[in-house]
């Protein structure tokens, strides 16, 4: 248990909660879910399943219309071809990530991973007790990684390899270029590629694409995704990862041992999902857009800060290493004098010292306020620096 580590953004929401609760006015930049309410035919889907008596266990890894339409979904957007078999639904993203790499890696083996990156994937590393090699994402590069470093890293030690694009906290989307670099490096090895797609369907640019896809990688990779942010159901508790068939009886096998399945109603809900209309990610993701051209417009504006232009999900990711102070400081300053509540770089890694994390899955209104109070407050950084 003492090699487990927590998510600080659920830590600042409680700081940030306790300090409403006293009375101060609070932005939350911190979290990282959409801000808009599952669009209303997903809720109508889950309430008409409940209606019809969704109400008791299902299959350990799923309806199996639900699974098929997830094979049939990713077999469209990744451009591969997957069957059922190898989906297994479960609570959330998130499992898959913990039951994955349960099945798969052993103490002493290498597992590769972005850093700054999601704080869970560390965290898992070390309780399986497995070697943590982290890997720095490059600012100039659009966090992507560095990618002589990724190669000297890659051994016959390492048993799996993680990626997220569009990532959590950079905002950054890897290219295919540097996609089918990382495909060459790990096609001959007996490694398993983890790759975090959640985000898949919020960018702004280069459409992402799915390591899956390259020659060869398809029978080593893991796909993550769910339905937290693309349709707004966070509380839902849904996701799914398309695997190849050995590792999915393995993840059926944790299933059983840990949840039974999940919940019946919310796959009926992810079916409505993922069938019908599909405007409201468009919707919201134009709104998301809009979000992010003000606020890294006006954190280019604050002194001390440098921010570039994130290609996907929702998430700032500015540079603060002007303002000489440390990502801890800064964001604690931010919180306790100007009740902006926002995440410090380093608690996703060593590599993202130098960097704040601004979710900008809030209103416009409150997103130009909190660039605002940051204005104001910046006249302060020197006096507090000293
Ligand atoms: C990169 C990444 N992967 C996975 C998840 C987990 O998603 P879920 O809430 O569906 O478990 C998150 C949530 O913040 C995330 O940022």
């Amino acid at each position: 248990m003492s090699r487990l580590r927590t998510e600080s953004a659920f830590e600042v929401l409680a700081r940030a909660r306790a300090l409403e609760a006293q009375g101060r006015s609070i932005i939350h930049l911190e979290i990282g879910q959409p801000d808009f309410p599952t669009p209303p035919h997903i809720v109508e889907g889950g309430k008409r399943a409940l209606d019809e008596g969704w109400t008791g266990y299902g299959p350990t890894s799923g309806f199996p219309d639900f699974r098929e339409a997830i094979a049939a979904y990713i077999s469209r957007t990744r451009n591969i071809r997957v069957g059922a078999e190898q989906v297994v639904v479960v609570p959330g993203g998130k499992p898959i990530m913990f039951f994955t790499m349960m099945a798969v890696v052993e103490p002493g083996d290498d597992v590769i991973y972005p850093n700054p990156g999601f704080p869970i994937y560390e965290s898992l590393i070390r309780f399986l007790g497995a070697t943590p090699v982290p890997i720095p994402l490059v600012e100039s590069r659009g966090f992507s990684f560095d990618l002589d470093t990724f190669a000297s890293k890659v051994s016959s030690r390492t048993r799996m390899v993680i990626l997220n694009s569009p990532a959590n906290p950079t905002g950054g989307v890897i290219p295919r270029d540097d996609l089918a670099r990382i495909a060459t490096l790990l096609r001959e090895r007996d490694a398993i590629v983890l790759s975090d797609e959640i985000y898949s369907r919020i960018w702004y640019g280069e459409q992402p694409e799915s390591i899956a896809a390259f020659d060869g990688m398809l029978e080593k990779t893991v796909i993550l995704d769910g339905f937290s942010k693309t349709y707004s159901m966070t509380g839902w508790r849904l996701g799914y990862g398309v695997m190849p068939v050995w590792l999915a009886s393995a993840v059926d096998l944790l299933m059983v041992n840990s949840n039974s399945c999940t919940a019946s109603f919310t796959q009926r809900a992810g079916l409505a999902a993922l069938t019908g209309p599909q405007d409201c990610v468009e919707d919201m993701v134009a709104e998301f857009r809009r979000r992010r051209e003000a606020i890294v417009h006006g954190l280019n504006g604050i002194p001390g800060f440098r921010c570039a232009v994130p290609q996907g999900a929702f998430y700032a990711f500015p540079n603060i290493t002007g303002t000489g102070l440390t990502s801890r400081q800064l964001a604690d300053l931010l919180l306790e004098k100007a009740g902006v509540a926002c995440l410090s770089g380093s608690s996703f890694g060593s590599y993202g010292e130098g960097y704040l994390r601004f979710s900008y899955a809030n209103s416009l209104e409150n997103i130009e306020e909190a660039l605002q109070r940051l204005r104001t407050l910046s006249d302060h950084w020197a006096a507090i620096r000293g």
